[in-house]
């Protein structure tokens, strides 16, 4: 079988993007099975880069099959803008190249309203989410009141769901967050020349998938957001809205879990967070800025300043327990280079105790302290030009078994520089 989900170890960001565009060149469909635009995802490729939110990271390569799963949220207004950015670009030219899902849900407008509204409205408390209106879409679904594709793409049946909806909508935007009501014939001329365009992409990859699974062609499935922000088993409630685990993969393409192959967890050589909530080895320090400022640590979506600090092998075994990571794709070492001293976090300390293992309640987590090991750092001349492990300097190659370690899996990936081509591969995952 060969199908390899790629999936985030840590709060997102880890370089999912550049690692399934990589890997993209062989799989011969690419699922996006989570998540919405709060995903941003960078492919750099020479002088190309695509910062994509909703499109899977296979876009760059014709003959791969993109596909938006069921699970994914779709806002219809920021799918067609990429797909005219991508097209404009000479990319997905043909309505064959990308497949949505008939019943993943739409974003509307009053998702956004009600996500950053309530982001006002918790004040100190807040999640600090994108904007995007991933939480609401989400409520509406688990709720049974948001419009799958299949209704989005059907005027009458749009029509009839919004104005429906927005009836208890309103209340909420007028009484709670004291906007403006909202009327369904807006909403109608703001949303269907997109539905019309995105019609012709609906089909049910379900079927697609698993046709291509006992085909055994190649699959990739790309998640977005990463472990720790899972809404069962991240730092809640600081969490998004989706299953973000290798678990979620199932559900999201309408697969069964003995179609998933190889899982393989990536992190980078270090940890950032954005938006709010407990990160034990944060570093607010001169370490902390001079990561964030040779990593370029700003959100894709909303350009925010990422918060960084040293990897967190204490959360990865955590992501590795969650997920059963069989391979592992390691980050950014090239922004540690020159660093005389780098540190890995092996335990927390909380009151008294030395915890090994992540507290299953957010609240004790607020309250830990890293314990750190502490390891001699590397700096190598053109890093980002090294194509073999045996070029890389033992420091780093120890820094790497640490990585194993923690994660239970053999690094199977090493990623030196943004670039596509900057990349270390040590085994094959097709
Ligand atoms: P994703 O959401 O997991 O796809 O990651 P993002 O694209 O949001 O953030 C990762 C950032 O790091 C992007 O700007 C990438 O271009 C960049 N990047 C990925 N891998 C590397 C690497 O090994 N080194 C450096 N310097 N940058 C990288
Ligand atoms: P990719 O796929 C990093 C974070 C937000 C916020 C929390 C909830 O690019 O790795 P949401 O808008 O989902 O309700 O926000 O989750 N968040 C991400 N952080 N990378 C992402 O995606 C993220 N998607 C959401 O910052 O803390
Ligand atoms: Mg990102």
């Amino acid at each position: 079988m060969s199908t390899v989900a790629v999936v985030g170890a840590q709060w997102g960001d880890e370089g999912k993007g550049k690692v399934v565009d990589l890997l993209a060149e062989q799989a011969d469909v690419v699922v996006r099975y989570q998540g919405g635009n709060n995903a941003g995802h960078t492919l750099v490729w020479g002088d190309l880069k695509f910062v994509l939110h909703l499109c899977p990271s296979g876009v760059l390569h014709a003959g791969t099959l993109c596909v938006i799963g069921a699970g994914v949220v779709i806002d219809p207004l920021v799918l067609w803008e990429e797909i005219v950015r991508l097209r404009k670009a000479g990319y997905l030219r043909r309505e064959g190249d990308l497949k949505i899902s008939s019943r993943a849900h739409v974003i509307l407008p009053y998702h956004r309203i009600l996500d950053v509204g309530r982001e006002e409205y918790l004040g100190e408390g807040r999640i600090g989410t994108t904007g995007r209106g991933i939480g609401p879409a989400y409520e509406d679904k688990v709720g049974r009141v948001g419009i799958p594709f299949a209704d989005f793409v059907d005027r009458k049946r749009l029509e009839a769901r919004i104005t429906a909806n927005l009836k208890a909508k309103n209340v909420i935007l007028k009484q709670l967050l004291g906007r403006d009501e909202l009327r369904a014939a807006d909403l109608l001329r703001q949303l269907w020349p997109a539905a019309r365009r995105l019609r012709p992409f609906m089909a049910d990859t379900s079927l697609i998938v698993h046709r291509a699974a006992k085909a055994r062609r190649n699959i990739l499935f790309e998640g977005a957001q990463g472990t720790m922000l899972d809404v069962d088993h991240g730092t809640y409630p600081f969490v998004t809205s989706s299953t973000t685990l290798a678990g979620g993969v199932c559900a999201g393409c309408g697969l069964g879990p003995r179609q998933i192959g190889r899982i393989l967890g990536i992190s980078k050589a270090y940890t950032t967070r954005v938006g709010s909530g407990p990160f034990p080895t944060e570093l607010k320090d001169e370490i902390g800025k001079r990561l964030g400022e040779v990593g370029r640590e700003f959100g894709a979506t909303t350009g925010r300043p990422r918060r960084c600090g040293w990897l967190d092998g204490v959360a990865l075994r955590y992501a590795a327990r969650l997920n059963g990571f069989t391979d592992m794709a390691i980050t950014k070492l090239d922004v540690m280079n020159g660093f005389p001293e780098v540190k890995i976090c092996v335990a927390y300390k909380w009151k008294s105790s030395l915890l090994r293992e992540f507290p299953d309640d957010t609240r004790i987590l607020e309250q830990c302290r890293p314990v750190y090991r502490s390891m001699k750092g590397w700096s190598v001349a053109g890093l980002e030009r090294i194509r073999s492990l045996k070029r890389l300097p033992q420091t780093m190659r120890d820094f790497l078994r640490r990585v194993e370690d923690h994660s239970e899996a053999r690094v199977a990936l090493v990623s030196v520089g943004p670039d596509r081509d900057d990349t270390i591969l040590l085994r094959p995952l097709f």
